[in-house]
């Protein structure tokens, strides 16, 4: 069976693709440098995937390597190439992704979000492994009046965070030899099979409980902070603006299950493994939009809690509304996203639960 090189493997997204690329058969290569995750995330795929021990050490590598070192990225490759396990294909989750702190450190964000990827697509070129999926966002997209975003609209990143996505996008759009930038499939005359994936806003967690977001430090995104303060860690949420254009004034934004994303990862490999050398770039959200204090009484009804709140000044650089049109995920993987928010806020909340009473 094939083998998938996942790196960030034990981030957010992409703990929970390796949970579906493991049913699905895939053996997986899990990459991290554990600068956003743990190595314990590990023991929570195994234990959601339900393996046994041979299956385990059959079917799982582990490294712990920085995507910024060319040599251990080097020497992975050869190491596996050794034990007569060839890496067929790469999902490429690690990186940095936090706003704000780009804006801080915009170095450390083209370094690791850039270099670390090229440093990447170089290795997988000296081994001819040329399978590519790449975590990209909705960020690239900017300010734009015109809702919902199609993969066409204007690329406009405005943080350092969105233009490192964007360059890396443009820099897999030069090395697969595409010239135009419109289309959502271009083939590709250099013989590879790439996605960029656009994800809106990812939320939720896996059903079981066993596995979720688990970001270090204190989170900037508003589901993380709505569980906080509904299971009492923090006591209340800020609103960032209620005088949006909007339908009841606070931002709008697509949120999607994690558990829906990861399906699209696994249906974006079966399809560039079966299709010509191409660079498919496509959104990935539900095209509903749901606003603040809409999440907040979805989140209300899913946990019986209240969720206090206030209203403040509008956060720098944020957005009034933005929403994916997933036609092309439609078309391109036969992929719709099965979850509403209702789901959503139930599997966030009993992965906050279940952090409570295993000490997570
Ligand atoms: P995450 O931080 O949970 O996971 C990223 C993983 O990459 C972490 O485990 C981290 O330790 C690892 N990592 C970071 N730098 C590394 C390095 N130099 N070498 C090796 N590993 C490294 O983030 P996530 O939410 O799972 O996001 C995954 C990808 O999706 C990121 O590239 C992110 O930019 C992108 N994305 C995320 C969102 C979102 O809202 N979560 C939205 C759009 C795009
Ligand atoms: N919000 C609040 N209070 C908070 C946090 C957020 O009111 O404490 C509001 C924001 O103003 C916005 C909405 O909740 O209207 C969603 O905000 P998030 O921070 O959860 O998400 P963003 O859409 O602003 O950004 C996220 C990621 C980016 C990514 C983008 C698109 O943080 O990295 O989605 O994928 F680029």
């Amino acid at each position: 069976m094939y083998w998938i090189l996942v790196t960030g493997a034990t981030g957010y997204i992409g703990s929970h693709t390796c949970i579906l690329l493991l049913k699905s058969g895939y053996n997986i290569v899990i990459l991290d440098n554990f600068s956003n995750s743990s190595p314990k995330v590990i023991d929570n795929i195994i234990k959601v995937s339900n393996l046994n021990s041979k299956e385990i050490s059959r079917r799982i590598k582990v490294f712990e390597i920085d995507i910024c070192n060319h040599n251990s990225l080097d020497n992975m490759f050869s190491s596996m190439i050794k034990s007569r396990k060839k890496i067929n294909a790469v999902i490429h989750f690690a990186g940095l992704k936090s706003v704000a702190d780009s804006v801080e450190q915009p170095y450390k964000y083209w370094e690791t979000n850039v270099l670390g990827g090229i440093n990447l697509i170089q290795t997988m070129e000296s081994y001819n492994c040329k399978t590519f999926v790449f975590s990209s966002s909705a960020t690239v997209y900017g300010p734009t009046s015109k809702i919902p975003i199609k993969e066409s609209d204007l690329i406009k990143p405005c943080s350092p965070y969105g233009s490192t996505k964007a360059s890396f996008e443009n820099f897999l759009a030069d090395i697969s030899g595409c010239t135009e930038t419109l289309k959502c499939s271009i083939p590709s005359n250099k013989e590879w099979r790439i996605a960029r994936l656009r994800y809106f806003n990812p939320v939720g967690a896996h059903s079981s409980g066993n596995l979720g977001e688990l970001p270090k430090g204190k989170p900037n995104n508003l589901f993380p902070l709505i569980a906080e303060v509904c299971s009492g860690e923090r006591e209340i949420l800020e609103i960032f603006g209620n005088d949006w254009p909007t339908k009841d004034g606070t931002g709008v934004r697509d949120y999607i299950h994690v558990m829906d994303l990861a399906e699209a990862h696994l249906l974006t490999l079966s399809k560039l493994f079966i299709s010509d050398p191409q660079i498919l770039t496509l959104n990935l959200g539900t095209g509903i939009g749901t606003s603040v204090l809409e999440l907040i009484k979805t989140f209300e009804l899913e946990t019986g809690r209240k969720v206090p709140y206030k209203i403040s000044e509008r956060r720098r650089g944020d957005l009034s509304i933005s929403i994916a049109d997933p036609i092309n995920a439609l078309k391109y993987l036969n992929w719709k996203a099965k979850f509403g928010i209702k789901e959503m806020c139930r599997d966030g909340w009993r992965w906050k639960q279940s952090q409570a009473q295993n000490n997570i």
